[in-house]
C-alpha cells in the first residue's frame, strides 16, 4: 500500500518537474495576446535613395535630435525603452547599481522617477526636450514602446519618467503587443525620413557605445514599408498606463506647460585612440531592401549569406545554435568582430559558447578594444557581404531577433508550448559601393583596435 503511494507520489513529482522544466517561463513585459502571422515580405527598390550613415559615440545624438527638431508634421518612434539621463527611470536618484563602488544603500528607498519639475527642467537627454517642443509646436508625435512597469516600480504620487511625461503633455504613447518584445529602434519624420539603428534611448547608447544607424529618405516604397509595419503594431498596441488622474493639478500645470525648452546637444565623448566616424550622406542610385523581423528576415538573410563569397560581421553578439551554425558552416572568406562586453548575463554565456565552437572550428574571433579608454559596449549590428552589400539592423544574430521556422507566432497565454520569444526588429540592406566603403572602413578601423579572443579569456 505504502509502496504504491510512494510510487504514485514519485510519478507525480517527476511529471510536475518535467512539466515545469518543459514549459518555458513567459518573458517579463510580454503582452502579446493574439497570434501573429508574418505578413511583411522584404521589399526592394532600385532607384535614387538618400542614405545617411551615423554612429555612436561620435554623432548619433546630434543626428537624431536634429531630425526631431526639424520635423514639421509628424514623428513616429518605436523604441524598446526611454531612459532618463539623470536617473528618472531608476529607483533612487542615481542609477540603482549594487556593484558600484559608491553604491549608497539609502537610495534603495527612494522613489522610482523624478518630480515633474525635475523631469521637465533638469533632464539632459536632449531628445526629451526636442520631442516636448515638437508636441508644443503642433507636430503629431506617436511613441510605441514596451510597458516595462512592474508593480514595485510604479510611481509614488507626484513622480514621473520621461515617456509618461511626454504622454501626458500631448504625445500619443502606447505599448507594444504584436509579439513578445519591441526591439526596433526606429523613427519616421514627416512621413518621409526613416531611421533604423541599434541605438537604445539611453545615455550609454548615445554617448558611450559603438552603435550604428541610417536615415533613409527619397523612396516612397521604403517609407510605405516602414510606415506599414509601424501602423500595424500601433493598431495592436495599448494605451500607456499612466494618466492625468495620477497627478495633482499643480503637477499637471508643469506637465502641460507649452513654453518651449532649450535643447542642448552634448558634444561627443572623447575616446582617445579610437576611430572617429563622420556623418556621411550618399544620395545615389542603389538597390535597397527593407526587412522586418520576425517576418521572413531570417529566410532572406540566410539565402543572401549562402550566395555570398565573403562576409564581414560586426555584431554585438551571436547566440543560439542556428546562427552559430550559419557562421560556422560558412565556406567563404570570413571576418568576425564582436563586442568584448555583453550586458545581459545569459546572452553573454550563450555568445561565449558560440565563439568557443567557432574557435574550435578554426575561426578567428576578434573582440572590440577592451582597454580602459575604449567604448562600453559595441552594440551595432552590421554585416557586409562581398564587400558591396551592407546590412544595418536593430536585431542581433540570434533566435529572438531573426527566428527561423514557422511564420506563425503563438502568444504565451494561448499555448506556452508553441510560444516563441521573438522580437520586432528592422533591417535595411544596401547595395552601393559608396555606402559599402563607409562600413568597410569602419570595420577595418575598429577591427585593428580589437584583439583576438581565445576560449581561455575571461571577459565581461
Ligand atoms: C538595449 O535595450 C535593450 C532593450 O531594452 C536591452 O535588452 C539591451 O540590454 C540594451 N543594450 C545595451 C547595450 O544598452
Ligand atoms: C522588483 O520586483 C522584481 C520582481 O519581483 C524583483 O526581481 C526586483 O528585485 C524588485 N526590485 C526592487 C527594487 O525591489
Ligand atoms: C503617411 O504615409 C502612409 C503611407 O506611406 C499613408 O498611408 C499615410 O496616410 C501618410 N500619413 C500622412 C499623415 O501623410
Ligand atoms: C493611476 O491612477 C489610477 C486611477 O486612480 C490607479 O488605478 C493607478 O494605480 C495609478 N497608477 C499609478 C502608477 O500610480
Ligand atoms: C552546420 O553544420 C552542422 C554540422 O555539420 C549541421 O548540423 C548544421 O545543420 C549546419 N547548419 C547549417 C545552417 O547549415
Amino acid at each position: 500500500m505504502m509502496n504504491k503511494f510512494l510510487t504514485l507520489l514519485f510519478a507525480f513529482v517527476t511529471i510536475a518537474a518535467f512539466v515545469s522544466a518543459y514549459y518555458p517561463e513567459d518573458a517579463p513585459g510580454d503582452y502579446q495576446d493574439i497570434t501573429y502571422y508574418a505578413s511583411f515580405k522584404p521589399t526592394t527598390v532600385e532607384e535614387t535613395v538618400s542614405i545617411t550613415s551615423y554612429f555612436s559615440p561620435d554623432n548619433s545624438i546630434q543626428v537624431e535630435t536634429e531630425a526631431i527638431e526639424n520635423a514639421k508634421v509628424s514623428i513616429d518612434i518605436g523604441t524598446p525603452g526611454f531612459e532618463s539621463w539623470i536617473g528618472c527611470t531608476t529607483k533612487g536618484e542615481y542609477p540603482y547599481d549594487h556593484d558600484s563602488e559608491d553604491y549608497d544603500d539609502s537610495s534603495k528607498d527612494k522613489e522610482f522617477g523624478c518630480t515633474c519639475d525635475k523631469q521637465r527642467n533638469e533632464e539632459t537627454f536632449p531628445i526629451f526636450q526636442a520631442l516636448l517642443n515638437a508636441v508644443h509646436r503642433g507636430v503629431k508625435v506617436r511613441i510605441l514602446s514596451n510597458n516595462g512597469y512592474t508593480s514595485n516600480e510604479t510611481f509614488s504620487y507626484g513622480y514621473i519618467d520621461p515617456i509618461s511625461f511626454l504622454s501626458l503633455a500631448g504625445a500619443e504613447v502606447r505599448y507594444f503587443t504584436t509579439v513578445t518584445f519591441l526591439h526596433s529602434k526606429y523613427m519616421m519624420i514627416d512621413n518621409s525620413t526613416a531611421s533604423v539603428s541599434s541605438i537604445n534611448y539611453s545615455q550609454t547608447s548615445f554617448m558611450n557605445n559603438r552603435e550604428a544607424g541610417v536615415l533613409i529618405a527619397g523612396s516612397q516604397t521604403m517609407t510605405d514599408f516602414y510606415y506599414g509595419v509601424f501602423q500595424y503594431d500601433w493598431d495592436q498596441s495599448i494605451e500607456w498606463p499612466i494618466t492625468d488622474e495620477n497627478y495633482s493639478s499643480e503637477d499637471l500645470e508643469i506637465i502641460k506647460d507649452t513654453s518651449l525648452l532649450t535643447v542642448s546637444i552634448p558634444s561627443a565623448t572623447s575616446y582617445p585612440g579610437s576611430y572617429v566616424t563622420k556623418v556621411t550622406t550618399t544620395n545615389e542610385d542603389m538597390t535597397v531592401t527593407a526587412l522586418t523581423s520576425p517576418d521572413f528576415s531570417y529566410e532572406q538573410i540566410y539565402a543572401d549569406i549562402e550566395k555570398s563569397s565573403s562576409m564581414k560581421l560586426y555584431l554585438y553578439q551571436i547566440t543560439g545554435d542556428v546562427w552559430c551554425d550559419i557562421v560556422g558552416n560558412y565556406t567563404g572568406s570570413l571576418e568576425i568582430l564582436v563586442s568584448n562586453k555583453i550586458y545581459d548575463k545569459s546572452d553573454f554565456y550563450l555568445a561565449e559558447k558560440c565563439y568557443k565552437n567557432l574557435y574550435e572550428n578554426g575561426a578567428t574571433i576578434r573582440k572590440t578594444d577592451k582597454s580602459s579608454s575604449a567604448y562600453v559596449y559595441s552594440h551595432q549590428k552590421i554585416w557586409i557581404l562581398d564587400d558591396d552589400t551592407v546590412y544595418v539592423s536593430t536585431g542581433n544574430w540570434g533566435p529572438t531577433d531573426f527566428p527561423d521556422g514557422s511564420s506563425t507566432f503563438t502568444p504565451y497565454k494561448e499555448n506556452p508550448e508553441k510560444w516563441r520569444r521573438v522580437n520586432r526588429d528592422f533591417t535595411i540592406k544596401m547595395v552601393n559601393s559608396d555606402v559599402a566603403s563607409v562600413y568597410t572602413t569602419l570595420f577595418s578601423e575598429d577591427y585593428e583596435r580589437g584583439y583576438d579572443w581565445y576560449p581561455s579569456d575571461t571577459d565581461n
